[in-house]
């Protein structure tokens, strides 16, 4: 079981506080979906969004896909999402009783193992935003994508990892450029470093593949199958603190208060974990804040900062 599928996993905080794509992503990926059609002509009929979570990645593709899936393995994420439709359909201006949208509770593996779901060759576009890292067997999720897609079908796979505060304002103490590498020190004592804490409570191998930008599942890629491969990836750095050549990678959240950067902490499976564990459940909220303070000079309620990630995404077409 995945931590997102445990019943204490807070789903909703889990919509609120992660970043969402922005929608130069989506229009990157509309075009290389459109590139793959006879016609060139959008919306496509169907797309599955696999490891749905909330949805947070789900309803964008509505915007150029006539009818989405969107399936998880975590039934309270499903519940969530399913609670959430009216609202988000509403703000997308999007008629509910179109019904152009489902969640379904389901394995990746198993749903695109079994036939009674979707036909072979029936899906024009299959995506997994920030969840194919946590996926079992890559060999059989390519040929089982490739055998639902249509010729000329996307399967899109996208994720982000470790944000970098590369801005802030308000009260600190010291040089800004050393400021900014102490609070990610912090950070990666915290997430990574230090044996005590996060560290060695995330899933594996699935945090390392994703710290390493999916290449583990790159290298699985069926050439046979898949062409036109298209990897993109950006590293966040408090030099270069925009992916602005190539503005679909830019996955940020500018001028939050430290609680939403903390907020966005507590989402972490790792934490989850250690917090099961360990019973602290007070460690971002207490330790955390006290060395970030302490090694800034910042103030928890009157500093903001600018959020920027390290993120990436492949996009391959069915042969
Ligand atoms: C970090 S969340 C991402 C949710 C959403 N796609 C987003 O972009 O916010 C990862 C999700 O993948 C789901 N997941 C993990 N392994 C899965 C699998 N094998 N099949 C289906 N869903 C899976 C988890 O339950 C979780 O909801």
């Amino acid at each position: 079981m995945t931590t997102f599928s445990k019943s204490g996993f807070k789903t909703l905080n889990y919509n609120s506080f992660r970043p969402h794509y922005p929608p130069s992503f989506y229009k990157v990926l509309s075009q290389y979906v459109q590139k793959g059609q006879q016609q060139h002509e959008l919306p496509v009929a169907k797309a599955i969004d696999l490891g749905c979570g909330t949805g947070v990645a789900t309803y964008p593709l509505l915007n150029f896909v006539r009818y989405v899936i969107g399936l998880d393995l975590s039934p309270s994420m499903i519940n969530t999402a399913n609670s959430l439709v009216p609202q988000r359909l509403k703000e997308m201006g999007i008629d509910p009783s179109d019904s152009r949208i489902t969640f379904q509770v389901g394995s990746a593996e198993s749903f695109v193992n079994s036939s009674d779901n979707v036909e072979a060759s029936s899906v024009d576009l299959i995506t997994a935003a920030q969840c194919i890292h946590w996926f079992q067997d890559y060999d059989s999720f390519f040929q089982s994508s490739a055998k639902l897609l249509k010729s000329g079908g996307t399967l899109a796979y996208f994720y982000y990892i470790d944000p970098m505060i590369v801005n802030f304002s308000g009260p600190s103490q010291g040089i800004k450029e050393d400021i900014l590498e102490k609070a990610y020190e912090v950070y990666l004592k915290f997430a990574y470093n230090d044996p005590n804490l996060i560290g060695p409570h995330w899933e594996q191998p699935g945090r390392n593949i994703l710290k390493n930008f999916c290449e583990e599942v790159n290298s699985h890629i069926p050439r046979d199958e898949f062409t036109d491969i298209t990897i993109n990836t950006y590293k966040a750095s408090a030099t270069n603190p925009s992916a602005d050549t190539a503005q679909e990678l830019d996955l940020k959240k500018l001028n939050i208060s430290l609680q939403e950067y903390l907020a966005y902490f507590e989402t972490y499976s790792g934490f989850h974990n250690y917090k099961e564990k360990t019973g602290n459940v007070d460690l971002i909220k207490a330790d955390f804040v006290k060395e970030l303070v302490d090694a800034t000079g910042w103030d928890l309620e009157k500093t903001k900062v600018d959020l920027v990630w390290n993120t990436g995404y492949t996009f391959i077409r069915k042969k």
